[in-house]
């Protein structure tokens, strides 16, 4: 009997007889061929059925069996260039196939353009397509190889609640849940406060999970739902803590090439872009980067470019600044020390310069923006205190945080990266909701 084997196992069978179970993505006819691509999870192969191997009845059949059809196919495994597929190269010899179910011949997603709108609502069928499908591998292991960095590194996995009693990262993202007798309760917008608390007991902690922000934003970097991992650090500060991110990066990066190449090349990534991701990071600060950006609306005539590139010291950079500063590195940047404003209300302020605090953004090269957003948290209880009423935050509901400034307060630094942004910077695609297999927005939330 033939072994089953998963077409991403292909190379190892050169020769052997298998089985593969999949379904039939794209079919050709030849006369007596019929080319079947089978896709079964792990990859695409194309199949070779040839007339006279076969029944005519059930030859008959395969000329005419619809796109995403179920089959196990039984046959040897012949190495061929030309034959298309992920990882490609191989092609199975039909010596056998059980057609499972002949699907229905009005599949919605059929091999044509369709537009997005079109695509997302039939999401459930999309995921089949080798683009999100390579993209959706590409996102498993980058997961894999997050939670492989921090288990390797001393870190403990803490999960975080996700309702939770009041706002992280700003009042008016909150998605809000009557909650029994207690009133209203929130979906976390992060793990972090809970995280600064978990590493005064731990060391060394992160949280991974869903996140909830009821963006009111229209981009193609915001989900209303989307996945951040979130360490925190005692007795570490910012200079630590973007060692910590370069190194984490770097890891994630080299893990995807190693294990996701295949996928990489059908997506047609320039993997030198990503091959060249090594620490160090450049650095620059936010005043640095403020001036850059006064030089690059120096130095460009197109009043469109300079009305997007316009900024002044205190604002907050949008999509088109960040792409200018990162146009000027092959690595991702790391800017730090942000106005105080502009940022969460836990971080701490600059040494001598209130005005600024003690923050970090991680900016993915070619455009893809902000990835990571972190910080040094503030560890003075009294100077907390006065940051939650200038926030206009409940005391009450963050009278368990201020008491981690009472008992060991430590210097301690954390950040939150967000998976769809890493996911679609790997990938190299265009909007963060193909990173995700069901993406969440301000209207979506079907299927
Ligand atoms: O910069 P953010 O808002 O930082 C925090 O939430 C901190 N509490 C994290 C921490 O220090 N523990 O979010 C962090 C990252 C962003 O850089 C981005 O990658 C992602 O989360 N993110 C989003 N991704 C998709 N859609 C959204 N609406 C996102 N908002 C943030
Ligand atoms: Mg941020």
């Amino acid at each position: 009997m033939a072994s089953i084997i998963r077409v991403d196992q292909i190379a190892a069978c050169e020769g052997q007889e298998v089985t593969v179970q999949g379904w039939v993505y794209n079919r050709t006819d030849k006369g007596k061929l019929v080319f079947l691509l089978v896709r079964d999870g792990s990859g695409f192969v194309q199949c070779v059925a040839f007339k006279g191997d076969l029944d005519a009845a059930l030859f008959d059949r395969l000329v005419r069996l619809p796109q995403e059809s179920s089959v196990i196919v039984t046959g040897p495994v012949r190495a061929d260039k030309r034959a298309p597929g992920v990882p490609g190269g191989y092609e199975i010899g039909v010596k056998q196939i059980e057609i499972v179910q002949e699907a229905a011949d009005d599949y919605p997603m059929a091999l044509k353009e369709h537009g997005v709108d079109f695509a997302l609502d039939h999401r459930h069928l999309w995921i089949r397509m080798p683009s999100q499908w390579a993209i959706l591998r590409i996102r498993s292991t980058v997961i894999a190889a997050i939670r492989e960095w921090f288990d390797t590194h001393g870190f403990i996995n803490m999960d975080t609640p996700i309702l939770t009693p009041a706002a992280c990262e700003g009042t008016t993202t909150l998605f809000e849940t009557p909650y029994f007798d207690e009133g209203l309760a929130y979906l976390a917008q992060s793990g972090q406060l809970y995280n600064e608390a978990d590493i005064m007991a731990f060391g060394k902690v992160y949280c991974f999970g869903p996140t909830f922000r009821a963006e009111k934003s229209k981009t193609r970097r915001h989900l209303t739902e989307f996945w951040m991992v979130e360490p925190e650090i005692a007795f570490c500060d910012l200079d630590q803590l973007m060692e910590i991110e370069e190194q984490f990066v770097t890891h994630i990066v080299k893990r995807v090439l190693r294990e996701r190449l295949p996928e990489l090349k059908s997506l047609g990534r320039d993997i030198t872009r990503l091959e060249k991701i090594e620490p160090p990071f450049p650095r620059i600060s936010y005043d640095d980067a403020a001036k850059i950006l006064q030089e690059a609306y120096d130095a460009t005539d197109d009043p469109e470019k300079k009305e997007l590139l316009k900024f002044e010291w205190g604002m907050d950079f949008g999509a088109p600044h960040e792409t200018e500063l990162t146009s000027r590195f092959d690595k991702p940047l790391l800017v730090y020390g942000y106005p105080t404003a502009v940022k969460a209300f836990y971080m701490e302020p600059w040494p001598g310069r209130p005005e600024v605090c003690k923050s970090v953004d991680l900016l993915a090269p070619e455009g893809y923006g902000e990835i990571i957003g972190g910080s040094e948290r503030m560890s003075s209880h009294d100077l907390l205190l006065q940051r939650l009423h200038e926030h206009q935050l409940p005391e009450e509901a963050f009278k368990w945080y201020l008491d981690l400034r009472k008992y060991g307060s430590v210097p301690h630094s954390g950040f939150g990266m967000g998976v769809e942004r890493t996911v679609a910077w790997l990938c190299g695609i265009e909007h963060i909701r193909e990173a995700i297999a069901y993406p969440r927005t301000i209207k979506r939330v079907y299927p």
